[in-house]
């Protein structure tokens, strides 16, 4: 499974690293590619040297010092990974990733990196069970990193308790469950809206909004990996398409209509997560309009609302709308979900920092056709994409 991976393991100072040799070890003999980054504190306890030998690949400790046969910089092996081991994390990366300081090749590729990354906590009991560690594990988990409870045992420090590296197989499994995934989706069509619709006023200018594409596109991103067959239908959007996903990009509401409608019959789950324009200008000017007055008069009307028009269509398929609210999240979440036939609901509430439009997190409220609604805390878009395609999975 892990032929021809690229998995990069960061090595942070610790007594433990001369077990991460080992796992080092196995995942070579598993058929990944393993390129290793220690910390200056790491190269203390085992030299690089013996990673070197083991990876069969030059060890990045330092940002500044140019090797001649090996040049490579954080960017390269961030963008590389298909994973990231960090092994043993100590309470000093894990602080530094908690609170974005990124200041030695370890820290700044991990900050690069848009790879899963699994940390492996080793340190002292106290430690380890330090608020302040605990509140930079469970921020990091909210954000989509996935940690490794350490094992209880007698530690180098003399004490017993909680603390230790776990055990190489317990590491290797999740590695192994990473790249696995669920393949739940395998063999259904999911059609996806992303990002915001742009209605033009002439040829320069048009009625836009804040959607980056980041919900739709994450959603995508999560299904393909469970084996779905993945269709976006996209509005504008600076993101690269998610690989192994089909995307038909289009700038109106109508144009987003007219796709997500030609995809619509034979689609089992659709989840509209963009922003669809409302109103549009009743008149697009063919020329440039002149700046001749000081006020300029714009009639809009409404545009076609697709989700209500899914709803009415709707047979087979289960139908998953969202809604960016400042106000009276639920009661209109609600609405929606009733008037335009849903089955589930994704409510944001866009005047929290770190929800809704053009940020990497988000924060919702999930409601569903029969009554319920569930809360979920702050959370990575990617995060939020498997839970709500766990839910419509349930
Ligand atoms: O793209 P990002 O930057 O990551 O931001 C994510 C997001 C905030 C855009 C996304 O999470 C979100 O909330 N999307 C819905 C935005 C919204 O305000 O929707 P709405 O309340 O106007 O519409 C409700 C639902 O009807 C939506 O599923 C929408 O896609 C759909 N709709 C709306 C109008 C319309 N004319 N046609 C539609 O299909």
């Amino acid at each position: 499974m892990l032929r021809g991976k690229n998995i990069v393991v960061g090595v942070a100072g610790g007594i433990a690293v001369y077990k991460v040799v080992d796992i080092v070890s196995r995942l070579k003999k598993q058929g990944a590619n393993v390129y290793v980054i220690m910390t200056h504190a790491a190269a203390n306890f085992v030299t690089p040297l013996t990673f070197r030998e083991i990876s069969g690949h030059p060890v990045v400790v330092d940002m500044w010092t140019e090797s001649t046969n090996w040049n490579v910089e954080h960017i390269a092996l961030a963008n590389l990974a298909d994973l990231f081991l960090l092994a043993p994390a100590t309470a000093n990366i894990i602080g530094k990733i908690a609170n974005g300081i990124a200041d030695d090749m370890l820290s700044t590729t991990i900050m690069a990196t848009k790879a899963s990354v699994i940390l492996a906590p080793a340190m002292n009991t106290n430690m380890y069970l330090n608020p302040i560690v605990q509140g930079n594990i469970s921020k990091l988990t909210q954000l989509g990193y996935h940690f490794i409870e350490p094992g209880c045992g007698s530690l180098a420090c003399g004490t017993e308790g909680i603390g230790r590296l776990p055990e190489p197989e317990v590491i290797i499994a999740k590695v192994m469950e990473i790249f696995k995934g669920k393949n739940d989706l395998v063999g259904k069509k999911i059609l996806i809206t992303a990002g915001g619709t742009q209605e033009a006023i002439d040829p320069v200018r048009y009625i836009g909004n804040r959607s980056s594409g980041k919900m739709g596109y994450a959603l995508a991103k999560v299904a393909a990996a469970r084996g779905a067959e993945v269709i976006v239908v996209s509005g504008p959007t600076h993101l690269l398409p998610p690989s192994g996903v089909i995307v038909n990009y289009v700038e109106s509401a109508s144009q987003m209509r007219d796709a997500v409608l030609a995809h619509y019959a034979d689609s089992d789950i659709v989840i509209k997560a963009a922003a669809v324009a409302d109103y549009r200008p009743q008149i697009k000017s063919t020329d440039k309009i002149k700046k001749n007055s000081t006020t300029l008069n714009l009639v809009l009307e409404k545009t076609p609302d697709i989700l209500f028009e899914l709803g009415q269509l709707k047979k087979h398929q289960i139908l998953v709308g969202f809604a960016a609210e400042t106000q009276q999240l639920l009661d209109h979440a609600q609405e929606k979900l009733t008037r335009k036939n849903l089955d589930m609901i994704v409510a944001n509430d866009i005047t929290m920092p770190g929800a809704g439009f053009n940020v990497d997190t988000n924060i919702v409220k999930l409601l569903y056709r029969d009554g319920h609604m569930e809360e979920l805390p702050k959370m990575s878009k990617e995060q939020l994409a498997g839970i709500i395609l766990d839910k419509i999975r349930a």
